[in-house]
């Protein structure tokens, strides 16, 4: 007897996302494309059109087609909403250096320049809704005009975290003027200290150490701000375990917002490129924080900023089990070891342009190996 199975030839033109067929579906050379009775997705659809498949076949017919969660769309979105928020960004970097500046210069700080960072920070966060735009805009930063950026990223850093913490807008608020203003004794550090290839001498770091004291004067005593937001300048280098500067506070000693403060000042400065040190990874800055955590900071509010960070930071590179390497490119609180991530290198070395986008929290087979540097890629 002579079996002929009747296949369907479906362009692949026709074929939709979430399409559900009877039977399994066949590219070219009779490759599996999809399983019976399991939706097709834009993904094999694209890797088909991308190898040149004109037509798929199948010995079944369409069932039904039916909604379909798609990831691609996930990382699409953080990259281009980072984007996004370019040019606000640069405008808060240089609204806080000529607030700098200015200071230098007059003695003055305008209240209603500083309200205006805050309140362009404070309206931009409820209006992208997503804390990871922020967090992977802070980490993509440039290394240049050093001061405000750091600054400016504190002050996000800081918002995200006292949203986190549950504190009211009004609460929030002074803290993000305390952050805005937290290094505003820097002007009269000299550049030469601040931009010193080498380490500093003990002399240079107790200058520096003087920064603390003058932000207070700067913002309390020469412009009236609150002793709350001078609090921030005066006390973001203190310590929980009371080996800060400038004068050894511990504990519930050190004001709330400060506390918040030298969490987030300690994390940015670390993932950030400085003259004298290369940058830290957001994974080992990460580590270092926890480390020193139960002594250094405030554990409760430490708590918060790990889990708002996730172990494996927005925008960092790991590999896999399968030694792919993958960038992170959304964390999931609930499992902080199961990010979602996109694959840029496969598992024999070579650059994937539009590589798989992989919720390892639902791919129990994979799992992160180990984070990478960023200048490792490709070499691994
Ligand atoms: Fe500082």
């Amino acid at each position: 007897m002579n079996f002929e199975i009747k296949m369907n030839r479906i362009p692949v033109d026709e074929l939709k996302p979430g399409m559900v067929f009877t039977r399994k579906v066949f590219g070219d050379d009779y490759e599996l494309v999809v399983d019976a009775n399991t939706p097709i997705t834009s993904k094999d659809i694209d890797r088909l059109k991308k190898r040149g498949v004109k037509f798929v076949e199948t010995a079944g017919e369409l069932k039904e087609i039916v909604k379909i969660k798609e990831d691609v769309v996930i990382e699409n979105s953080i990259e281009v909403d980072t984007k996004k928020l370019d040019s606000f960004y640069k405008s808060l970097v240089s609204s806080i250096e000529s607030i700098y500046i200015n200071y230098k210069v007059s003695k003055e700080i305008i209240p209603d320049k500083v309200q205006n960072v805050v309140d362009s920070i404070l309206s931009k966060i409820k209006e992208v809704k997503d804390k990871n735009v922020f967090i992977n805009l802070v980490h993509v930063s440039d290394a240049s005009k050093y001061l405000p950026t750091h600054v400016i990223n504190v002050t996000i850093l800081g918002v995200l975290l006292g949203m986190e913490i549950g504190f009211p807008e009004q609460k929030i608020r002074l803290l993000a003027t305390g952050l805005s203003l937290m290094d505003i004794g820097m002007v009269y550090i000299p550049m030469g200290i601040l931009e010193r290839e080498s380490k500093l001498t003990p002399e240079e770091y107790n200058k520096i150490k003087t920064h603390t004291v003058l932000g207070y004067k700067a913002v309390v005593q020469e412009n009236n701000f609150s002793n709350e937001v001078g609090r921030v300048c005066l006390e973001h280098h203190e310590r929980w375990d009371g080996t800060g500067y400038p004068r050894k506070l511990e504990k519930f000693q050190i004001s709330e917002y400060a506390r918040i403060a030298a969490i987030v000042d300690t994390y940015e400065a670390m993932i950030r490129k400085r003259v004298y040190r290369d940058k830290m990874m957001s994974f080992e800055a990460m580590r270092t924080i926890l480390a020193e955590g139960s002594t250094k900071f405030d554990p409760d509010i430490l708590k918060v900023f790990t889990s708002m960070m996730s172990i494996y930071p927005v925008g960092s590179y790991v590999m896999l089990n399968t030694r792919s390497i993958a960038k992170v490119i959304s964390s999931d609180p609930i499992s902080p070891f199961r990010p979602v991530v996109k694959i840029v290198y496969d598992e024999f070395g070579t650059k994937v342009e539009d590589g798989e986008t992989i919720k390892l929290s639902e791919e129990l087979n994979l799992f992160i190996v180990k984070p990478i540097k960023e200048e490792e890629l490709g070499k691994v």
